[in-house]
């Protein structure tokens, strides 16, 4: 079965709730033709309103982030709970700006990945090397650590239903993407390493999308690639450009 594209927008640290509506609205007519699942992942004080925004609409809504206990003295987190009684659906896990500025482990993400599945919460796992570890050569080596961590103790039915994305460091908020075969490489490697833990069939459901730098001018022809399945959309998706990328195939 062809797998659905799934372009989502995560829109980091950069709206206040009233212009996240105002962006929200902007997005709406930009989108509502798309073929593709859409999804706005939003800081966390923003998805009340955006959800609110876009009710009646083909837009869903994430978060950017949560934290894997239920509840209790971790001030400043959010959890599985809070999210789902705000209206998201999708949460982001393991972007490369909370591993590097938060410090986020591997194994936290893994524990993070288990708790949004426990609650139903649909994960963007991401996963992505630096420029150094592309050069030293071990990219593959990386990015198969990354996942092989993350999915510890994932059911191959609950693997299905998570979205992996692809992120090369060097190329998020630079300008720099990587070059379509580039992309459509890892993102193999990851349809491949996900086949080794658990089978054929879950490698083929996995959506794997690819994020950095992706614009309505480059997105065509990294989403015309076989393993790519969508993407994650950092500064365009703050933009009407995002409407041409949920709409790359029109
Ligand atoms: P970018 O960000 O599109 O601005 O490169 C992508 C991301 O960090 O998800």
């Amino acid at each position: 079965m062809a797998r659905k594209k799934i372009i989502a927008g995560n829109w980091k640290m950069n709206k206040t709730p009233s212009e996240a509506v105002e962006l929200a609205k902007t997005l709406i007519p930009l989108v509502a033709d798309a073929d593709v699942d859409v999804v706005f992942c939003v800081p966390a004080i923003d998805i009340v309103p955006v959800v609110e925004t876009v009710q009646g609409t083909n837009i869903h809504v994430g978060g950017e982030n949560l934290y894997f206990e239920d509840k209790g003295a971790y001030t400043g987190e959010i959890s599985a709970d809070m999210l789902l009684d705000a209206g998201a659906e999708y949460v982001i896990m393991g972007h490369s700006e909370r591993r590097g500025y938060f410090h986020e482990t591997d194994e936290d993400i893994n524990r993070k990945l288990k708790k949004a599945l426990e609650k139903g919460l649909k994960p963007i796992v991401c996963c992505g090397e630096s420029l150094a570890q592309r050069e030293q050569g071990i990219c593959f080596d990386w990015i198969r650590m990354q996942i092989k961590i993350a999915f510890q103790g994932v059911s191959a039915e609950d693997a299905k239903k998570v979205v992996i994305a692809y992120e090369p460091i060097w190329a998020i908020g630079t300008g720099k993407t990587a070059t379509a075969d580039q992309a459509e490489e890892v993102c193999k490697a990851i349809r491949d390493v996900i086949g080794e833990i658990y089978d054929t069939d879950t490698a083929e459901a996995i959506r794997i999308q690819y994020g950095g730098s992706m614009n309505a001018g480059n997105c065509r022809e990294l989403l015309a690639k076989p393993d790519i399945d969508g993407g994650l959309i950092g500064g365009a998706s703050l933009k009407p450009d995002f409407g041409k990328i949920v709409n790359y195939d029109k």
